[in-house]
């Protein structure tokens, strides 16, 4: 027995432990009921009488052995070196990596505001429509070249179309539709026209509209907006100018150009030696616009105007290849870091 208990005692001695689980796997083999050590006090009662006190003193130390071992094992598991001593897992990971806003919102939200410091408000419209939203109510003849399968995407033709909004001038007819006037309202959003991806054209962009009906509205009261928003968004310098246009829902139409805020208007290559860059499209609405949307053409006017956003980012920010806006790559993106 004695030599049992002293072979043990080694074994114990040089006891290893990878893990939690192996400790435990230890504590059953010598310590639970059947473990080795607790047999051994099983046959501590055939040991003879004088035999007892010895046995039974180096059985004891085994048992505490094997106690303080395991026990030992366990708690250099718990304090085992995570790795993570004298870090402060509180602070906050560095280099910061500051996001960006994209360009395209960037612009979007300085043509916001400019407008709302005028008193203009927010709308805003699907870009799943139908027909009368985008076309009719709006007075495009039926067989406008626009709502032809060459520029619109359409999702359904039957029983009644069913196609992706190609300007926001839709949420202009859906706001005329369920408020009478003051309308003083502008959309921005995302259009798609049906034309093939280049430096120079998308499937898909952006447009803020403007939207103002009251009584006496005046194209006076367009070109004075029209010259505050290009001078609060290129600048005080900036001259506009105003060329006879065509649009089915407004009348009279007409396109507005600024001088050219890279070279002042003297004439460089970005405006093709002409000194102006067109920007957007406006008019005063057209009777039958307001008539077709419930309100009174003959108590009251209104003008409307239409720009894209990519246009003026690139005006902004010289944009070259409208693909750009899109890829997500952020090399590009990173460049507006500092803009907000
Ligand atoms: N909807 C026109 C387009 O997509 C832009 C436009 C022109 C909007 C004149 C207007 C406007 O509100 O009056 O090309």
């Amino acid at each position: 027995m004695i030599e049992k208990i002293n072979s043990l005692k080694a074994q114990i001695e040089g006891l290893t432990a990878g893990n939690a689980a192996d400790v435990e796997a230890l504590r059953i083999k010598y310590l639970s009921k059947k473990g080795e050590v607790s047999l051994l006090f099983n046959d501590f009662r055939n040991v003879p009488a004088e035999q007892k006190k010895a046995i039974g003193q180096q059985l004891n130390e085994l048992k505490n052995l094997a106690t303080d071992k395991i026990n030992s094992l366990r708690e250099a598991l718990d304090n085992a070196d995570t790795g993570c001593e004298g870090l402060d897992l509180s602070r906050t990971p560095s280099p910061i990596r500051l996001g960006s806003r994209h360009p395209l919102s960037l612009v979007r939200n300085e043509i916001i505001s400019i407008f709302s410091r005028l008193g203009f408000t927010i709308a805003e419209g699907p870009e799943i429509e139908d027909d009368w939203h985008v076309f009719s109510s709006l007075n495009f003849a039926a067989d406008h070249p626009a709502r032809d399968m060459q520029d619109t995407f359409f999702i359904q033709r039957k029983p009644a179309d069913v196609l992706l909004r190609t300007h926001t001038s839709s949420v202009q007819s859906r706001v005329m539709e369920n408020s009478q006037p003051p309308i003083r309202i502008i959309c921005p959003g995302r259009v798609y026209r049906n034309e093939a991806i280049s430096a120079r054209a998308h499937c898909f962009f952006h447009q803020v509209e403007a939207l103002y009906v009251d009584k006496n509205v005046s194209f006076a009261d367009l070109k004075q907006t029209l010259l505050y928003f290009a001078q609060e968004m290129f600048g005080q310098e900036t001259r506009i100018r105003l060329r006879p246009s065509y649009f089915p829902f407004t009348e009279p139409s007409a396109e507005m150009d600024i001088s050219c805020n890279l070279c002042g208007g003297k004439g460089c290559s970005f405006c093709k030696h002409t000194g102006w860059v067109e920007i957007l499209g406006c008019g005063m609405v057209d009777p039958n616009v307001l008539d077709a949307c419930g309100i009174d053409s003959k108590v009251y006017s209104g003008f409307a105007l239409g720009m894209g956003i990519e246009r003026i980012t690139n005006l902004k920010y010289q944009v070259k290849d409208l693909r750009m806006f899109s890829e997500n790559d952020t090399r590009f993106l990173e460049e507006f870091q500092s803009a907000h």
